[in-house]
């Protein structure tokens, strides 16, 4: 891929002014790497709402239309309902610009590689963003893991408790895509918020070898099934073992100021542990990182660990790699790819009854 890093701001467009808007918006907010001129929704109240961030910026009703404007962009902030993301990242390539896709960033690898084949034709750069690798509490948990703290790994566990009540409003209208995923056997649980576990198991601790799944299903209003209770292993070819088990708490309240998300990280090493106690939700409120070793318990009080922040910052580094082309894009399309070889082994693993599946052998 060549690229040329921009010595002026970036010209940006939103495609897509729904509800995670508000969280990625931050990334641009004061920036000086960028300037935002165009905002696409099919949403008359979409755009009217949020022409108040960027009273400067040209409003569109769809792609095709910023493109016919002849408006110069130089890259997208893609922000699409993810079963549009294939077909709506291909055209932004056609039409010539840079894209930061938000995950997960398609279903199957057939439709990765169309992606991947649009970018390299047009000589455009793909990513697709994964917050979660900006968190600052998972930050600090890698590098305290890294340091030799807690002594040598011997294993992790994520959990993910999906609980109903609490959080911020969100629109019945991403419920009808997500509603569509899961149809489609991509569930809300395992596939669309699993993305960013399946990321942080393979920034964590590299390559899966081996992953063995057990994907549950809980119908919790009629015809509504929800993929919990879950259970999935898998080693990496470093030997290391994880552990994620995601349960649903249809009842249960968590004090939220986005979705409603229990969630741990927690690292033993031969020394000691490390715990990342919440991140999304406000599940634990003790210090977000806690590190246990030789009998004493050390705790991190100043992180931040407000999730919104994992956005601000996962997108300002996009905005600045686009001013240097140099370093980890966290993550390029190609990285990308192995997080969804990751989510696809789990199904083809849960399929064949809980046989260990090598995310390199799906096709
Ligand atoms: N990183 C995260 O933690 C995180 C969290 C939530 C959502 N997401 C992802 O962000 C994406 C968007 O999710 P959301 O919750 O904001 O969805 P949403 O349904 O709230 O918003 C989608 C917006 O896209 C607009 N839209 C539909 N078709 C369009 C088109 N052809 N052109 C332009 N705009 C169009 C809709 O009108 C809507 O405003 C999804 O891929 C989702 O998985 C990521």
């Amino acid at each position: 891929m060549s690229f040329t890093p921009y010595d002026r701001p970036v010209r940006a467009a939103f495609l897509g002014l729904g509800r995670i808007y508000d969280l990625n918006v931050r990334a641009y907010v004061g920036n000086p790497d960028v300037e935002v001129v165009a905002l696409v929704d099919p949403s008359e109240e979409r755009r009217a709402q949020r022409q108040g961030d960027w009273p400067d910026a040209k409003v569109f009703t769809s792609a095709a239309e910023l493109a016919a404007s002849g408006l110069e962009i130089d890259a997208v902030e893609v922000l699409l309902p993810t079963p549009l993301h294939t077909d709506g990242v291909v055209d932004l390539f056609d039409y010539g610009w840079h894209v930061n896709l938000q995950k997960p960033m398609c279903d199957d690898l057939a439709s990765a590689q169309r992606m991947l084949d649009a970018a390299r034709a047009k000589g455009r750069v793909l990513r697709v963003m994964e917050n979660y690798l900006f968190y600052e509490p998972l930050r600090k948990l890698k590098e305290i893991v890294q340091s030799g703290e807690i002594g040598e790994v011997s294993g992790y566990h994520m959990k993910m408790v999906g609980s109903g009540r609490g959080g911020w409003d969100v629109p019945a209208s991403s419920y009808e895509w997500q509603f569509q995923q899961m149809q489609r056997g991509r569930g809300i649980l395992v596939f669309d918020d699993g993305w960013h576990k399946a990321s942080t198991a393979i920034w964590l601790f590299g390559p899966i070898k081996e992953v063995r799944a057990w994907v549950g299903r809980t119908e919790v209003v009629p015809g509504v099934e929800i993929d919990a209770p879950t259970t999935i292993t898998w080693e990496h070819q470093n030997g290391i073992r994880g552990v994620w088990d995601i349960t649903l708490g249809v009842d249960m309240y968590l004090r939220s100021d986005y979705y409603t998300n229990d969630e741990r990280w927690e690292i033993t090493g031969r020394k000691g542990y490390a715990r990342v106690n919440r991140c999304t939700g406000r599940g634990i409120q003790q210090p977000s990182l806690e590190v246990y070793v030789d009998g004493e318990m050390r705790s991190y009080h100043a992180l931040d660990d407000d999730w919104a922040s994992s956005f601000r910052d996962s997108g300002r580094h996009w905005l600045r790699w686009l001013h240097t082309g140099e370093g980890p894009m966290l993550w390029s399309g190609n990285e990308a790819v192995n997080v969804l070889r990751f989510a696809l082994a789990i199904y083809a693993s849960s399929t064949a009854g809980g046989t260990g599946v090598n995310p390199a052998s799906i096709e």
